[in-house]
């Protein structure tokens, strides 16, 4: 690639020091971008413990530019090494350039848009027995049950487990497992010593050992079933894929592709189901409009919903990608060895493609189709998120089963704060909501004002 004859330079960013810049970014996110955002523009330079030093982009050209641009310039692999000690090296989100591009073919074909309908029955399934378990009349908290929801979609959807046993094994250990990796500790630990040093960590084989023997026996037996070519899971899908050479994918392949869609899809599509609902609780109005059209049969208004959530509490604030050489973004030579960080959440509220960004408004989406470089939930170009037609249908049909089963209301008229859990952005009290039956009238029946701010 030519590089123009130029020196290669930083956009401005704050000056105090890196670890108030890291604070500033773990605990106050949306604010500290949205500070920096207004004094710098759009394009500033943050300093991040351990990160090195991440560009950030809110201009919609800029973030084009990244999607768009020549993958061996641009890696995100490198970005994502944190998650190496539970997706293992073989992992879709750890490599770059062509091994990348040699899974990701591998895995496209399974979420395809067209196959998610084949889905649709065993996700209503899973979310109407979740629902029917809700207690009724007194404040629940809806995150931590989308995430059981999201679970039980993985492990029968994409791992194709049917045996209610080993479904049963799996749901404790992966439970245990997940709560082991995301807890503040191993997060300090991972901090200390580096993720491929915790890798091989006594406490996380631990937690690890079992569920990796408990997926490669899975694995095992898929690779000898009769009916393989009938089945519509992942895995299966995946254990007849074959690489260019010819050969299907190793043991330790698959494991660690079953562990990256487990990672990748669980917490991220429960956290932003969490914020469908702590949105719309909130605007009585759209939660009625909901389930007047659902139970209508019309998909429109649900699929704005979820793209309204999507765009205005983004579970991932920012995607990165690592200048392997200098790159020319948005009219300035970057230089190799820095992050750029398209950012989700800026370009998400900026007021000349979104007017009044920080209102919920669902209907943007049924006025004007979602942008390529202006709707970014899901990253882009080729890293775009691979599940990404998986959570939106996903989402799609919980909300709706939900919206024609229950009647919610908020427990507090205010907000949720956006709190931080390892790398995602979850309401701050889980999404609390208080549980009716339908009983014929107007749903979201408390006073809460119309215009909530964001
Ligand atoms: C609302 C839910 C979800 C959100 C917000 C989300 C978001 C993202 C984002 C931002 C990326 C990085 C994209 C980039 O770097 O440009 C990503 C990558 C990825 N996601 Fe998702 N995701 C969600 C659900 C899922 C699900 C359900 C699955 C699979 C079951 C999944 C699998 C993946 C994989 C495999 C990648 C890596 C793609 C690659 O590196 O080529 N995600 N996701």
């Amino acid at each position: 690639m030519s590089v123009p004859e130029r020196h290669p330079t930083l956009p401005p960013g704050p000056s105090y020091p890196r670890v108030v810049q890291t604070l500033g970014w773990v605990r106050r996110p949306f604010q500290f971008m949205e500070d920096c955002h207004r004094r710098y523009g759009d394009m500033f330079t943050l300093r991040i413990a351990h990160e090195g030093r991440w560009v950030f982009l809110a201009h919609p050209e800029a973030v084009k530019q990244v999607f768009t641009g020549d993958p061996r310039v641009l890696h995100a692999g490198e970005a994502n090494v944190i998650l190496l000690p539970v997706v293992g090296h073989h992992s879709v989100l750890l490599l770059d350039e062509q091994r990348h591009m040699a899974h990701r073919k591998l895995m496209l074909p399974s979420f395809h848009g067209e196959r998610m309908r084949r889905y649709g029955d065993l996700m209503r399934e899973i979310a109407r027995a979740e629902i029917a378990s809700w207690p009724q009349q007194e404040p629940i908290a809806v995150w931590p049950r989308m995430q059981a929801i999201t679970l039980e979609v993985i492990m029968r959807a994409v791992f194709g487990i049917r045996d209610a046993e080993r479904l049963d094994r799996l749901r404790g250990l992966l439970r245990h497992a997940l709560e082991w990796t995301s807890s503040p500790r191993s997060i300090v630990t991972m901090a200390l010593l580096g993720p491929r040093r915790v890798a091989t960590l006594r406490p996380l084989r631990r937690v690890l050992d079992p569920v990796d023997a408990l997926l490669l026996d899975e694995v095992a037996r898929r690779r000898r079933a009769p009916d393989v070519s009938e089945r519509d899971d992942v895995l299966s899908l995946l254990v007849q894929a074959r690489h260019e050479d010819g050969q299907p994918m190793s043991d330790a392949e698959l494991r660690d592709e079953l562990m990256t869609l487990l990672v990748a899809g669980h917490e991220t599509t429960a956290t932003a189901l969490a914020w469908a609902i702590e949105r719309l609780v909130r605007h009585p109005d759209k939660l009625e409009r909901l389930s007047a059209e659902v139970e209508a049969g019309d998909d429109e208004y649900v699929d704005a919903v979820v793209k309204e959530t999507l765009r205005l509490r983004p579970v991932l604030p920012i995607v990165v990608r690592r200048l392997t050489e200098p790159m020319e973004i948005g009219g300035r030579l970057l230089p190799a060895g820095v992050s750029v960080a398209p950012c989700i959440h800026l370009v998400h509220r900026r007021p000349d493609v979104y007017p009044e960004p920080r209102r919920f408004r669902p209907e943007r989406f049924l006025e004007e189709p979602a942008g390529t470089y202006t709707w970014i939930p899901f990253g882009g170009g080729v890293r775009r998120c691979l599940g990404g037609s998986f959570a939106v249908f996903e989402m799609k049909t919980v909300l709706s089963e939900l919206a024609v089963s229950r009647r919610l209301r908020p427990v507090t008229p205010a907000p949720e704060r956006v709190a931080r859990r390892a790398i995602t952005l979850t309401p701050s009290r889980g999404a609390q909501v208080i549980v009716e039956p339908l009983d014929g009238s107007a749903p979201g029946s408390i006073a809460v004002p119309r215009e909530v701010a964001a």
